[in-house]
């Protein structure tokens, strides 16, 4: 599907028309936390493999939007470092849903101008899927719509001990001094390099915490959490989270 063209400061003709100017409400970089799957197939007797199946679907739609609206960066929490847990089968599901997921809609992507990246240890999936992303991350690299970031085997505290051991092999090497080490420095060496700051940090199915995501990037962010189940989220739910957005007054710790 292609993406209807967006000028910033146009009306969004879905919207109402008196706060549609701009329907992101400054917000460059989102990240959405798609929890309640397994609770929305539990809530319809369907087995869980199906409520990811209908996550995907969300996902999908989101990923339109978003870049529709006019969206810079969209960063999704799709399976995080601890997730291994899971039993075997719902963690082969999850990876049988991402291998389908990249396969169809790559070219959609890179039709609308999305430039696909991975944040996590990817290299740690099977083969077959990395080879997959390897690919797709290469074929959208000059995209510029819109940054996609999947999280994949992430988690923010694995993220944090890879930077932090990377600059200790620079400080062992002598080509880093310890007191020169910057905050730009370490923001620049995270997954999230090259993305805008985080803006919106979206978590549904009612759940209150952050669970090891983006626990740098999230210093300044605005927090949005919906009882909403992640198959259910769809545009008039991210409207909602950014009308929201649009009525906090940041003040990054000043006054
Ligand atoms: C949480 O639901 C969801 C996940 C484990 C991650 C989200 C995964 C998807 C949306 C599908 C795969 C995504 C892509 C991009 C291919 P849960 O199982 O924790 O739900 P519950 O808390 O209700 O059990």
């Amino acid at each position: 599907m292609r993406l209807a063209p967006f000028k910033k400061g146009s009306i969004d003709p879905d919207a109402d028309a008196v706060e549609a100017v701009d329907p992101t409400y400054g917000a460059r970089h989102i990240a959405i936390i798609m929890d309640g799957n397994g609770r929305w197939a539990k809530s319809k007797h369907l087995p869980r493999a199906l409520g990811h199946k209908k996550g995907v679907e969300a996902v999908r739609d989101i990923v339109r939007v978003a870049g529709e609206m006019g969206i810079e960066a969209l960063t999704l929490y799709a399976f995080s470092s601890e997730n291994w847990s899971r039993p075997a089968d719902e963690v082969s599901d999850l990876m049988g849903l991402l291998r389908q997921y990249i396969q169809s809609d790559i070219d959609e992507f890179d039709e609308n101008g999305i430039r696909l990246k991975v944040i996590g240890n990817y290299k740690a999936l099977d083969s077959d899927i990395v080879q997959l992303i390897d690919n797709a991350l290469e074929r959208t690299a000059g995209n510029d719509r819109m940054t996609l970031a999947i999280a994949l085997n992430y988690g923010a505290q694995d993220e944090m001990l890879r930077v932090v051991q990377n600059i200790a092999k620079s400080v062992k090497l002598g080509t880093v001094e310890p007191d020169q080490i910057s905050i730009d420095q370490l923001s620049g060496a995270m997954d999230t390099a090259g993305m805008p700051p985080l803006d919106l940090l979206i978590r549904t199915s009612g759940e209150l915490r952050l669970s090891n995501f983006l626990l740098w990037q999230a210093a300044y962010s605005e927090l949005y959490f919906t009882d909403t189940l992640w198959p259910d989220f769809d545009k008039e739910e991210l409207q909602r989270a950014l009308k929201s957005f649009g009525d906090r007054d940041r003040r990054f710790g000043g006054r």
